[in-house]
């Protein structure tokens, strides 16, 4: 499929508004502080920006947990600031993108307070309500997501509803047309403000199964994850087909679902023409060190090629229909040159590596604030030092399953998703120059060496090879549309590949051990574009190198 589309030309770049830039000295992030920022993000090449949910919310989960939907939260702005950044952001040719947390509300949503009241107001059955079993415990021995059960039990109704994520967090009932057109005329609300995409949150576990029935436990706890008895159940297509049709179609705009659960093979189901959405998120290449599921406490050693494979299938699966978003980072994951390097070495190569990876492959790169500097995960001394809801629940899990607190909190150290929340560092004053007041999460330490400042000064620094890289994904067509093929797909230290259109291939080749890494005679042929060290390889890698090759072929 030749590739056409804005958003097909460009990276894109995830904000988390609450860690971004504060101009109030609040210590959280602003509206006003992205509009700020918008001349360091066109300089970077992004020619969108995902914000992460900006809406009244009562911040359980940092704003997936919305109470208004077309509204803007006081502690980021008004919705005059958000006009105002899409019109700036538009005047540099960005684009901004929302986030539709569509499987759940808040508990705070009027909807929801509604629906709890009784059993027979008109909003009775926008949430998933069910009687408990016999014995009065929750209807069945699901987990949810961020640990615990997954039901929470109503006085007022006498009854329990589920909720995927956290209590505070109850899921909608898509069954019901009401809802449906009222989360479909949400998000045209956005639309009609210019916004151009959305990135559809949790999208896989909006329709449930016909009957609710105990799963095999997964865990010491009895509980099975909600993910394994609900996830992608037949018939989610329906619903977001009439999504699709009322929402997306006829807008220049576009769509990516967060898609756990969604293999490879169903993707043309999902993506391009006959799908639902022009990109969808994938899992399996973020979750190679996970033994099945997510269970931090059950992780391998994962050999290269795992996570090779998983990136060759998905660039398979939407090599003739459909579009791929490469990322490694984002708000729900560990700094990626932690938790792909796990045996160490120089952060900064590591960064590059991983750089040249998401600009080289078939797709639209989406690249997660800091990650571009090459930030790196922060290690707290204690549980109670994290924010996030989800480490919390992994903790206690750990304990349950019989580590010690140490060995529980090793888990959140590695997996954290508060190591990709702390404050974007911009440069070496107080705060990282994130914020005048009290951070809501402390700055890593690091900021002094690891900042936007400097690393502008320095030709050498992580960001400059990001703007680099991202110019040169801009002047090679053959790196929008062409051909990828795997290469050397055995080899447990180098990830290589090729992109191929016309008589132009690109060769990308990346160490990811740091131990020399023997290249076969004659592998990189024709001009060096780009490459982590000064000088170009020899016989064979240097430790993290990566590096990308261009040649003429007959
Ligand atoms: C998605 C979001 C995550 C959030 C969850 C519940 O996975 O990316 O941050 O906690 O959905 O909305």
């Amino acid at each position: 499929m030749k590739a056409t589309k804005w958003w097909q030309n460009t990276a894109v770049y995830q904000i988390y508004p609450k860690s971004f830039n504060d101009t109030t000295g609040n210590g959280t992030g602003d509206l006003r502080g992205i509009t700020e920022k918008l001349d360091y993000l066109k300089d970077l090449g992004a020619g969108a920006l995902w914000l992460t949910p900006v809406y009244p919310s009562p911040m359980v989960d940092n704003g997936y947990d919305i109470s208004d939907y077309t509204g803007i939260n006081p502690q980021f702005g008004t919705l005059a600031d958000m006009e105002e950044l899409i019109a700036e952001a538009k005047r540099r040719d960005i684009r901004i993108v929302m986030d539709l947390v569509y499987n759940h509300s808040s508990d705070q949503h009027p909807w929801f307070i509604e629906s709890k009241s009784s059993r027979n107001n008109a909003k009775s059955d926008w949430y998933i309500w069910r009687d408990a079993k016999p014995d009065g415990s929750a209807p069945t021995n699901w987990r949810g997501i961020f640990g615990g059960s997954a039901w929470t039990y109503c006085k007022e109704r006498g009854q329990y509803y589920l909720h995927t994520f956290a209590e505070a967090q109850p899921d909608l009932n898509w069954e019901n047309p009401e809802v449906r057109a009222a989360l479909f005329a949400a998000a045209n609300f956005w639309l009609d403000k210019g916004v151009g995409g959305f990135r559809i949150d949790a999208i896989t576990y909006i329709k449930k199964p016909a009957v609710f029935e105990d799963g095999t436990p997964d865990a010491a706890d009895g509980m099975v994850s909600v993910h394994t008895m609900t996830a992608n159940t037949p018939g989610i297509l329906d619903f977001l087909h009439e999504f699709r049709r009322e929402v997306f179609d006829g807008h220049d705009i576009f769509t990516v679902g967060e898609a756990n659960g969604v293999s490879v093979a169903e993707l043309p189901d999902w993506v391009g023409e006959n799908g639902v959405f022009s990109m969808l998120f994938e899992f399996a290449h973020v979750l190679v060190p996970y033994e099945g599921g997510e269970c931090w406490s059950k992780m391998l050693p994962w050999p290269l090629t795992k996570l090779k494979g998983a990136l060759s299938a998905s660039q398979a699966g939407v090599a003739k229909e459909g579009w791929y978003p490469i990322y490694f980072e984002n708000h729900d994951r560990a700094r990626s040159v932690n938790y792909f390097f796990p045996h160490g070495g120089d952060t900064r190569l590591a960064a590059k590596a991983l750089a040249t990876i998401l600009m080289t492959l078939r797709g639209t790169p989406f690249i997660y604030e800091g990650e571009e500097l090459g930030m790196t995960n922060v290690k707290w001394d204690t549980i109670e030092a994290y924010d996030d809801i989800s480490s919390h629940g992994q903790y206690e899990l750990a304990l349950k399953e019989g580590f010690s607190p140490a060995e529980a909190l090793s888990f959140v150290h590695f997996n954290s998703r508060d190591n990709a929340r702390t404050p974007m560092q911009w440069d070496t004053s107080k705060n990282a120059g994130f914020t005048t007041g009290t951070p809501w999460l402390p700055a890593n330490e690091n900021y002094r060496t690891i900042n936007a400042a400097a690393e502008q000064a320095d030709a050498d620094s992580v960001l400059s090879y990001y703007k680099q890289i991202v110019r040169l994904r801009k002047t090679k067509p053959v790196l929008l549309d062409g051909v990828y093929e795997e290469l050397l797909a055995d080899n447990e230290q180098i990830y290589a590949f090729s992109r191929t259109a016309g008589n132009r291939r690109i060769v990308t080749a990346v160490n990811f051990s740091t131990e020399e890494a023997q290249l076969p005679a004659g592998f990189l042929k024709g001009v060096r574009l780009i490459g982590s060290y000064a000088d170009a390889p020899k016989a064979a890698l240097r430790p993290l190198e990566a590096v990308v090759y261009e040649e003429e072929v007959k």
